[in-house]
């Protein structure tokens, strides 16, 4: 079932008509289908399930409490890369021993609420972050579970901002290092390797390049298990790819799912990925009023209310979101349009000529897709308040994050009196 379709002449989420929705939220606003994140859920643990592999949700993709709880309620872990993201999960009810930590640069205030919390596994990236939770083990006097993240040297991502396993990417450690540290990690008292970990990069649709980084996490497995070590589990990260544009294809799913479960066959090892995107990309979209129509040259505009700081990917990315009008204009011609935000900046672009029936001012339109790195990469810039969220299920739904006020906004920020003390000195 598709969770955003037309029915009676309006764009609906699930049984919801985004036209009503707007009047009781105000625009602009995010949209999560219930039923459509369990259905993504449930499709893939399906793929998973005959290699045993678990799934830990990448928080990063969206970290809306209601969107964790209801993915944790299914049984899915976490993938946190900061402490944010770690109270979040646990506070959405995710269990510490479904937690797993990544990320570049933990300080170490939050490996030690990491240690604290007792969470399943932390994701060693650098010789520095590993002395630095060996020192903490000792003090805290807990076993710590590591997995050493390597890179694998594998290109992929559909972008060079988003692929991560390349030699020269800031992620992971060097083979033959990491299996160094893991070998000086198993002669410490309290801490634990459990593993290696990887993830090559996001919005991938080729299997190729998860067959090439899958070989070459066996590989290292290997090496480590010719020292006399075992190697217990394989985090291989997330990176799975969906289809924004309409003949695009998603990354096929059974093949992926064949490959973990001769992975699993050939290590012996527990498999757990980290799928954030695939899960909930297709299950958002952020709705939109028109605020003006205008000409400029050959190109026709609809400036509408959302705007860069809502929705970044376009504009850090150049990726494509489709833009859908609610009111169903079926048999209209259609018109290139690009649809840009309200900010002070020529790169404010939602999207580039999309093909959409004229609009007037006060229609809303939709960009879907947005459920991944949508609102979690939301700004104030501009003085914009962050847009609200909202979950549909059935003909319900529910404010999962509320738009704050103004006041509440600036609140955070305080005038000095710097001048008056610096006079008086
Ligand atoms: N695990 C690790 C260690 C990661 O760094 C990431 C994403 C994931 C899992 C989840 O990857 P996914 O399954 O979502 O592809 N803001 C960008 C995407 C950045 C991804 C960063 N790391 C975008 O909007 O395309």
């Amino acid at each position: 079932m598709n969770a955003f379709s037309y029915r009676d002449g309006l764009l609906h989420a699930d049984d919801v008509d985004l036209a009503t929705l707007a009047r009781e939220v105000g625009t602009p606003f995010y949209c999560y289908s219930a039923t459509a994140l369990e259905e993504r859920y449930l499709r893939l643990a399906e793929i998973t399930a005959p290699s045993g592999t678990g799934i830990a949700f990448a928080v990063k993709a969206n970290s809306n409490l209601a969107v964790i709880a209801l993915l944790g309620r299914l049984g899915a872990g976490a993938d946190v890369v900061s402490e944010g993201e770690l109270r979040r999960a646990l506070a959405a009810g995710v269990p510490a021993d479904r937690i797993l930590f990544s990320g570049v640069g933990k300080s170490v205030g939050e490996l030690s609420f990491a240690i604290e919390q007792g969470i399943h596994q932390i994701n060693v990236e650098s010789e520095t972050e590993f002395d630095r939770i060996l020192e903490l083990a000792d003090q805290a006097r807990t076993t710590v579970r590591i997995a050493l993240r390597i890179n694998p040297d594998v290109s992929a991502g559909g972008h060079d901002k988003i692929s991560t396993g390349r030699k020269t990417d800031k992620f992971g450690i060097e083979a033959d290092h990491a299996i160094a540290l893991y070998q000086g990690a198993s002669e410490h008292a309290y801490v634990e390797p459990v593993g290696l970990a990887m993830h090559i990069g996001s919005q991938i649709q080729k299997v190729a390049a998860f067959e090439a980084a899958f070989d070459r996490i066996a590989e290292i497995a290997d090496d480590v298990k010719a020292l006399g070590l075992s190697v217990p589990r394989l985090d291989l990260g997330g990176g799975l790819g969906v289809a924004y544009h309409d003949e695009e294809q998603e990354l096929p799913l059974a093949h992926y799912g064949e490959l973990l479960q001769s992975l699993a066959k050939r290590t012996g090892a527990h498999l757990m990925i980290e799928p954030g995107r695939w899960l909930v990309a297709g299950a958002g979209v952020l709705v939109t009023e028109v605020n003006a129509i205008k000409q400029a040259g050959e190109r026709r505009f609809a400036i509408v209310d959302a705007a860069m700081n809502d929705l970044i990917r376009p504009t850090l990315y150049d990726a494509h979101h489709p833009v859908w009008p609610v009111r169903e204009m079926a048999d209209v011609p259609r018109h290139p349009t690009t649809v840009a935000g309200p900010v002070c900046e020529s790169g404010d672009i939602l999207a580039v000529d999309a093909p959409l029936p004229d609009l007037s001012a006060g229609d809303l339109v939709t960009i879907g897709h947005a459920g991944a790195y949508g609102a979690v990469m939301a700004s104030g810039y501009n003085g914009r308040l962050l847009v609200p969220e909202v979950m549909v299920r059935g003909d319900d739904f529910a404010i999962v994050r509320r738009r704050p006020s103004h006041d509440e906004a600036m609140a955070l920020d305080s005038i000095p009196d710097l001048e008056t003390k610096a006079s008086a000195a």
